[in-house]
C-alpha cells in the first residue's frame, strides 16, 4: 500500500451500566465500527476499545432498587452490552469496565500527577443534603417549585416550564427525589479541577486538528463565557473510586475516571497483547492517533475537560474528537411511549444487523447533525439498495457460472474498461470513509452498482446463454459481473462485513483493498446462496410493539422517579423522552384570530401579530415574516401557547407563540383550526 501504515487508537463513549443500549447508541458504535473497520481494511494498525461506565449515584441507587449490590449489576449489564454489540457485528478488540483494576490505578496516577502540578483545589461548598438517606442530592434528584414562575415539581437545575436555571437551594419547598424528605444545606471539602488554567492550552490545541467546525464554534462559545473550576469529588456514600488520601470519605466525580476509562480498557488489553505497547500511546510525544467517536451531549467533557486533564497529566491529547447528533425515529425525539425508544436487542430480535448499518452508513455524514430512521424510509431503502440493486447484480449472473461453466470465472472479463472504471472509484470512495462522509461514499457505491445491474440488463447473459455460438461471450458477461459485484462488496466491507465474508466464501477469495484490482481468471467459486433478505413491514410493526410491552413490562417494576436519572448531574444537555399527561396538560393552547399583521422595523425574521382571545387581546412577535405578507394572516384563526411566559425582545414584549410546522424560510405553515372554532376556546 502506497500510504504508511498508522498507529490508530479509536473509542466509542462508555455507556452507563444501568441501562440498555438502544438504536441511539448504536449509531455510534455503528459509525465507529465503519471507521475501524475501514482503516484496518486499508492495513492501519488501528485498535477499537470500548466499556461500560459502572460509575455513579443512579447506578448505585438503581442496584439499590433492585435490591443488588453495583458490582453484581455492573456484571449482568456487562454482558447484555457485550452480547448487543457482538451481534451488531461491532467488532471492539476490548470492551472493558471503568470498575477495573486498570481504571483504578490509572484514575489515580492521573489525579496524583493533577495535583502535582497544582491543577487541585479544594474549598467548602453547600449541597442539599437528604437527611434521610444520608446523602448529599445532586440536581437532579431534588424536586420543588420553580422560585420564578412558581411551576411545581421541577428538578433542582432548572424549570422545564419557563427555561430559568437555579441551584437546587432556590427551589420552593424542596423534596428529595429518593427519599421524599425536605432536604438541608450542609457543608462539605470538594476538590476541584483548576481548568481555567488551560485556557491556552486548549486554544491551541483547537487549533491544531481538524475539529469538526460546529464543534469549534462551542469552543470559542466557551472560551468566551469563561472557564469555571470543575468539582471533581463526590461525598460518601458514591459508587466510584476513592480520591487517595481521604480516608473512604471522598470518591471521584464519575465522570472523571470515565474518560480515564478509555486508557483502562487499552492497558487491560495490552496486557494481552505483544503488538500494543502502552505508553508508545498515552506519552505526551506519542505518534499514534487517538480519536474519540462521542455523540453531541458530551462534547463539554471531551473537547475540555479530558484533553485539559491529559495535558495536566504530562500525558497526550486527542489527534481528534468526532462528534454526532442524536438518532431520531420518524422525526421525533425516541419515545418510550410511541414504542420508538428501540433496544439494540428488540430490533435485533426481528432484523438483521447489517440492514441498519446499512442504512446508518447512508445517511451520516462528518457533522453533528440531528440522524432520522424514519422506519418506512428504512425498509424502502434497504430493500432497494441492498436487495434490488446490490444483491441482485450477483444473483442475476452467479447462476450460469454454476450451471453451465463448472463454477469457474471465465479466463477473461467482457469489458475491462468498465471494470477499471469501478475500481478507480477506490481513491475517491477511501477519501469519503476516512472523512466519515459515509453517506457519499454510498452514494458512490450505489451509482455504481446502477451501472453494474445497466450493464447486465444490456448484456442480458440470459439471451446470450439460449444463442449458437455464444458460449464464451455468456462466460465472460456473467465474470464480468461477478468482478463489478466483487469490487463493491469490498468498498462496501466495512459497512457490510457479514455479507462480506460471505462473498468471500461464495468467492473462495478475500475481499482486501489491494486486491481491488485483481482479475480472478479461471477460478473457481461457489454455488450463490441467497445473501440477504427483504425486510418485511410486519418485522418493523412487531419491534415497535415489542418496544411497548417492554414500556409497560419496565413500569410495572420500577419506581419512576429513577428511571430519569440515567444522566445525572448536570453539564450534559438533558434529553427528555417523553413528557407526562400532567406536563402536557399544563400548556395552555387556545384558538387565537389574528386581529392585525404587520411588519417589525429592523427585523428579518419577525412579524408583530394582535392575537384576539376572545375578549383578550396579546401582542406576540413570530418568526414567520419569510412564509407569510401581513395582510394575508389579518382575519384568519390559528392555535397560540396562551401561557408562555412573557418574553422581553428586542422589539417588544411578546405574550405567547403562535404554533406553526415547516423547517422554516419559506416552508412555514401556521396551524389552523377547523371551522367552526372561537376565538379564546380552549384546545384540548
Ligand atoms: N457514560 C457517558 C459517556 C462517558 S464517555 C467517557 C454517557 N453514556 S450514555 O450511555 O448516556 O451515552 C453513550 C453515548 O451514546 C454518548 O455518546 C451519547 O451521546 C450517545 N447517545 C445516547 N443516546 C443517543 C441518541 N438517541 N442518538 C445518538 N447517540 C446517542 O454519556
Ligand atoms: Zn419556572
Amino acid at each position: 500500500m502506497a500510504t504508511e501504515s498508522r498507529k490508530m487508537l479509536v473509542t466509542c463513549a462508555l455507556p452507563y451500566a444501568n441501562g440498555s443500549i438502544h438504536l441511539g447508541h448504536m449509531l455510534e458504535h455503528i459509525q465507529a465500527d465503519i471507521w475501524v473497520r475501514f482503516q484496518k481494511l486499508r492495513g492501519h494498525h488501528c485498535t477499537f476499545v470500548c466499556a461500560d461506565d459502572t460509575h455513579g449515584t443512579p447506578i448505585m441507587l438503581t442496584a439499590q432498587k433492585l435490591g443488588m449490590t453495583p458490582e453484581a449489576m455492573i456484571a449482568k449489564v456487562a454482558e447484555e452490552h457485550k452480547a448487543d454489540f457482538a451481534d451488531f457485528l461491532i467488532d471492539f478488540d476490548n470492551y472493558h469496565s471503568t470498575h477495573s483494576d486498570e481504571n483504578r490505578e490509572l484514575a489515580s496516577e492521573i489525579y496524583t500527577r493533577l495535583k502535582d502540578n497544582g491543577y487541585i483545589q479544594t474549598r467548602t461548598i453547600e449541597q442539599l443534603y437528604d437527611p434521610e438517606k444520608g446523602m448529599f442530592l445532586p440536581d437532579r434528584f431534588v424536586k420543588g417549585t420553580c422560585p420564578k414562575c412558581k411551576t411545581e415539581d421541577q428538578y433542582g437545575d432548572n424549570c422545564e416550564s419557563c427555561g430559568s436555571t437555579y441551584s437546587p437551594a432556590e427551589l420552593i419547598e424542596p423534596k428529595s427525589v429518593i427519599t421524599g424528605a425536605t432536604p438541608v444545606l450542609k457543608e462539605s471539602e470538594h476538590y476541584f479541577f483548576d481548568l481555567p488554567q488551560f485556557k491556552g492550552v486548549l486554544e491551541e490545541w483547537t487549533r491544531s486538528g481538524a475539529l469538526q467546525s460546529e464543534m469549534a464554534n462551542k469552543l470559542a462559545e466557551w472560551f468566551e463565557q469563561g472557564l469555571q473550576q470543575w468539582d471533581i469529588s463526590r461525598d460518601k456514600p458514591y459508587f466510584g473510586f476513592e480520591i487517595p488520601g481521604t480516608n473512604g470519605e471522598k470518591f471521584f466525580y464519575v465522570w472523571l475516571d470515565a474518560p480515564i476509562g478509555y486508557m483502562g480498557s487499552f492497558k487491560n488489553l495490552c496486557d494481552r497483547r505483544d503488538d500494543l505497547n502502552f505508553d508508545e500511546y498515552w506519552q505526551a510525544d506519542s505518534n499514534a492517533e487517538l480519536y474519540h467517536f462521542i455523540g453531541k451531549d458530551i462534547i463539554y467533557f471531551h473537547s475540555l475537560f479530558w484533553p485539559a486533564m491529559l495535558h495536566g497529566a504530562n500525558l497526550r491529547k486527542p489527534t481528534n474528537v468526532f462528534a454526532h447528533g442524536y438518532v431520531t425515529v420518524n422525526g421525533e425525539k425516541m419515545s418510550k411511549s410511541r414504542g420508538t425508544f428501540i433496544k439494540a436487542r428488540t430490533y435485533l430480535d426481528n432484523l438483521h444487523p447489517e440492514y441498519l448499518r446499512y442504512y446508518y452508513a447512508a445517511k451520516l455524514n462528518d457533522r453533528i447533525d440531528d440522524l432520522d430512521l424514519n422506519l418506512e424510509d428504512f425498509a424502502q431503502r434497504v430493500n432497494s439498495d441492498m436487495v434490488g440493486k446490490l444483491v441482485n447484480i450477483a444473483s442475476r449472473t452467479a447462476g450460469f457460472i454454476a450451471k453451465r461453466f463448472d463454477g469457474k470465472l471465465a479466463e477473461g472479463i467482457d469489458q475491462p474498461e468498465l471494470l477499471a472504471e469501478f475500481q478507480a472509484a477506490k481513491e475517491s470512495i477511501a477519501a469519503q470513509y476516512e472523512g466519515r462522509e459515509f453517506g457519499k461514499a454510498i452514494r458512490e457505491i450505489m451509482a455504481l452498482a446502477d451501472k453494474a445491474n445497466a450493464y447486465i440488463a444490456d448484456a442480458a447473459p440470459w439471451q446470450l446463454a439460449k444463442q449458437e455460438g455464444m458460449e464464451q461471450k455468456t462466460h465472460e458477461v456473467c465474470s464480468m459481473g461477478i468482478h463489478l459485484f466483487k469490487v463493491l462488496m469490498t468498498y462496501l466491507k466495512p459497512v457490510l462485513p457479514q455479507m462480506a465474508a460471505d462473498v468471500e466464501a461464495f468467492l473462495n477469495t478475500e475481499l482486501t483493498w489491494d486486491s481491488l484490482d485483481t482479475v480472478l481468471t479461471g477460478h473457481g467459486i461457489n454455488k450463490f446462496k441467497a445473501l440477504i433478505q427483504r425486510i418485511e413491514p410486519a418485522k418493523i410493526d412487531a419491534i415497535i410493539e415489542q418496544t411497548k410491552a417492554e414500556l409497560a413490562a419496565d413500569q410495572a417494576v420500577s419506581a419512576p422517579a429513577l428511571e430519569l436519572e440515567h444522566n445525572d448531574e448536570l453539564e450534559k444537555e438533558p434529553v427528555a423522552e417523553t413528557i407526562s399527561f400532567d406536563e402536557f396538560a399544563k400548556v395552555d393552547l387556545r384558538v387565537a384570530r389574528i386581529a392585525k399583521a404587520e411588519h417589525v422595523k429592523g427585523a428579518n425574521k419577525l412579524l408583530q401579530l394582535t392575537l384576539d382571545l376572545g375578549g383578550e387581546t396579546r401582542n406576540v412577535f413570530a418568526g414567520i415574516k419569510s412564509a407569510y405578507q401581513p395582510e394575508d394572516l389579518e382575519g384568519r384563526l390559528t392555535v397560540m401557547v396562551a401561557n408562555l411566559a412573557p418574553r422581553k425582545m428586542k422589539f417588544g414584549l411578546s405574550e405567547g407563540m403562535v404554533l406553526a410546522a415547516g423547517p422554516g424560510g419559506e416552508e412555514i405553515h401556521i396551524l389552523s383550526p377547523d371551522s367552526g372554532a372561537k376565538p379564546g376556546q380552549r384546545i384540548m
